[in-house]
């Protein structure tokens, strides 16, 4: 029976009773966390993680197996991560990389990007990446996209003023989805490259949050199957 206070994200999304990585998130407690701790730290993550209150706070969104995760944490020595994921064995490897590595500036939970309102206090956030989210390439599928109007407007409720936002896709389509969506008022793009890999991978200069040259393991299998890679960078500036 799974603890209680591992109770799974309120969506159908979990099959929490036959999945084992439910109960073996504790092994890596505090690090990874439930929903419901993910909720009561909203406001307070920094504190959360033993940061200064001026620390940056970034977020990704579907860490996978946490190897961007943990390269972010390595590259970034002053900032706070939380990943979400809604994968519990992905928020369990994510923990165990980055536990694995030394680190404790990082906090790894199951839940739902469509939900940020519930786990960050307005202007909490840094940064946001958001790497190869799931295209739904069928029409009856295109409402689960993360990329619409709505999740945006998370965004902007969840980032503080000229915080970046980061978006990696072998999904062509996203590259204009993505430029549409952040032109709007409040936002300015930074770049975007349809094929990010056609050129060495330079820091684009007046970004904080860099981090596109880290390769993502889906970025990887996708590319060995002949995948080109965009990147889209925006920042928010109201
Ligand atoms: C294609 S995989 C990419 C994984 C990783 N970012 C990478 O590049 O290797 C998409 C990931 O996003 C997670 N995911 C999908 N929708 C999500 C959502 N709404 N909120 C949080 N995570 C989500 C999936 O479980 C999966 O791990």
């Amino acid at each position: 029976m799974a603890d209680e206070r591992l109770r799974p994200f309120k969506s159908s999304l979990g099959r929490t009773e036959a999945n084992p990585y439910v109960e073996k998130l504790s092994e890596f407690a505090p690090y990874a966390m439930t929903s419901d701790q993910g909720e009561a730290a909203r406001g307070q993550w920094r504190e959360q993680m033993g940061l200064p209150a001026d620390a940056p706070l970034l977020l990704e969104v579907g860490p996978g197996n946490g190897f961007f995760f943990r390269e972010v944490l390595d590259r970034f020595g002053d900032a706070g991560i939380v990943g979400i994921e809604v994968r519990f064995k992905r928020v369990w490897l994510t923990a165990r990389k980055s536990v694995e590595e030394g680190h404790t500036r990082f906090r790894v939970l199951h839940h739902h990007a469509s939900h940020l309102d519930d786990l960050f206090a307005p202007g909490e956030l840094d940064g946001v990446y958001i790497n190869h989210p799931d295209p739904w390439p069928k029409q009856k599928h295109h409402k689960h996209r993360l990329l619409q109007p709505a999740f945006r407007d998370l965004l902007q409720r969840a980032l503080k003023p000229l915080s970046e936002v980061w978006i990696k896709s072998d999904f062509a389509d996203f590259g204009p989805i993505a430029c549409d969506l952040f032109d709007t008022p409040g936002w300015e793009r930074l770049t975007f490259t349809a094929d990010l890999h056609a050129a060495p991978t330079e820091p684009l200069p007046g970004t904080r949050f860099w981090a596109a040259d880290v390769e993502t393991n889906y970025e990887k299998k996708s590319r060995r199957a002949g995948a080109v890679i965009l990147l889209a960078g925006f920042v928010w500036r109201p």
